[in-house]
């Protein structure tokens, strides 16, 4: 399904993936900044289970699902039986614990759709997210990075969206953009709707990997190690596959009609979900589903104005690649 006619990418595309490639070398973590990940990881657990012996710390988010930069947070999930108590007093205690243990800058944010303590720790520089039972995000984190190894091309790709994402200020959920998690979904997405395709859709294959969270089963085939040259017979370079994506989401995708569903592996369409009219503040104007919470739209922040400077921003991208002398530096100049 192709709109806007076709429209070929230039001669000369491949010429600029080994500077994009570089960069997207320059945005993995260091070997120290993991060990001093890991050291927070630690404090944190000495801290949560003195209080609470019984809980399990879970990595999720970019640092566990490999897709993580040098800018990357860390996002940690307590897995925790909470009795009678709430999820809001839990966080409160939790805050005063790590407080008394001298983490720095530490916030409980207990009106998000995910409530958190958020924390700084100046020893690191690191910002620390955590999250109570929320077993959807490590379901998904284990997701993404059964994805990512499948083929190379995805981490590539959805690295170097991201950092553009940061760079054109496209990256705020809290503005009306979109979240990282949803740039690595479009990804996905993306590279499974290629010619010939470049990921497989895993929930849609025999599962052998099962997790059941809050009564519903988040199932799909995870031995991936069967699938390393899945997309052997796409040579595509990252140049190539990074202005496509571009011009896809500028001028292919229908925003009217269109929701994109890695479940299922294509694009599936907003009347199916219930997702033409707007519900609360959920507009779906831009429609990202969720693999697993089935309900849940990724897109769902963006509103009439922020999706005209998001679009703005892939016909921006997409011209550049396809017109301009030194594309790598023009791309991502700060918004
Ligand atoms: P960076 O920290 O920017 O490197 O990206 P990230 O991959 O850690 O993504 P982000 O911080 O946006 O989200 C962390 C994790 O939260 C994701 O990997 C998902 O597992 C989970 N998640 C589930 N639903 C949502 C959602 O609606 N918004 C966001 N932001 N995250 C979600
Ligand atoms: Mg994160």
């Amino acid at each position: 399904k192709m709109r806007g006619g076709w429209v070929e990418c230039r001669g000369d595309m491949d010429a600029f993936a080994p500077g994009l490639l570089s960069i997207y070398e320059s945005l993995k973590p260091s070997e120290e900044h993991k060990s001093k990940q890991s050291q927070l990881i630690d404090s944190l657990a000495k801290s949560v289970s003195k209080e609470w012996p019984n809980a399990r710390l879970h990595l999720y988010g970019s640092c566990a699902s490999s897709f993580g930069t040098s800018h990357s947070d860390v996002d940690v999930c307590l897995e925790i039986d909470i009795g009678t108590g709430s999820v809001v007093e839990l966080l409160l205690r939790l805050a005063e614990i790590l407080r008394t243990d001298n983490f720095d800058d530490v916030e409980a944010i207990t009106s998000a759709r995910v409530p958190i303590v958020r924390m700084l720790d100046a020893g690191s520089g690191f910002s620390c997210d955590i999250c109570i039972n929320n077993l959807f995000a490590v379901a998904n984190t284990k997701l993404l990075k059964d994805y990512a190894q499948i083929d190379g091309r995805l981490l590539q790709l959805a690295s170097i969206v991201k950092h553009w994402a940061k760079l054109r200020a496209v990256n705020e959920t809290y503005r009306g953009t979109l979240s990282s998690y949803a740039y690595v979904l479009m990804c996905i997405s993306f590279l499974q709707l290629r010619e010939p395709k470049i990921l497989p859709c895993l929930q849609a294959m025999e599962p052998t990997y099962t997790m059941v969270v809050d009564d519903s089963e988040c199932a799909y085939f995870d031995e991936v190690h069967q699938l390393h040259d899945f997309g052997a017979e796409n040579k595509e370079s990252i140049a190539e596959l990074l202005w496509a994506f571009f011009h896809y989401w500028a001028f292919q995708h229908d925003y009217r009609k269109d929701v994109i569903s890695i479940r299922m592996g294509k694009i599936i369409s907003k009347k199916e979900k219930n997702w033409t009219t707007r519900v609360g503040n959920d507009r779906h104007l831009m429609c990202i589903e969720d693999p697993f919470e089935t309900g849940h739209d990724l897109g769902r922040v963006v509103d009439r104005q922020t999706i005209r400077i998001i679009r703005e921003e892939f016909e921006r991208a997409a011209a550049i690649l396809q017109h301009s002398d030194d594309p790598c530096d023009t791309l991502f100049q700060p918004y």
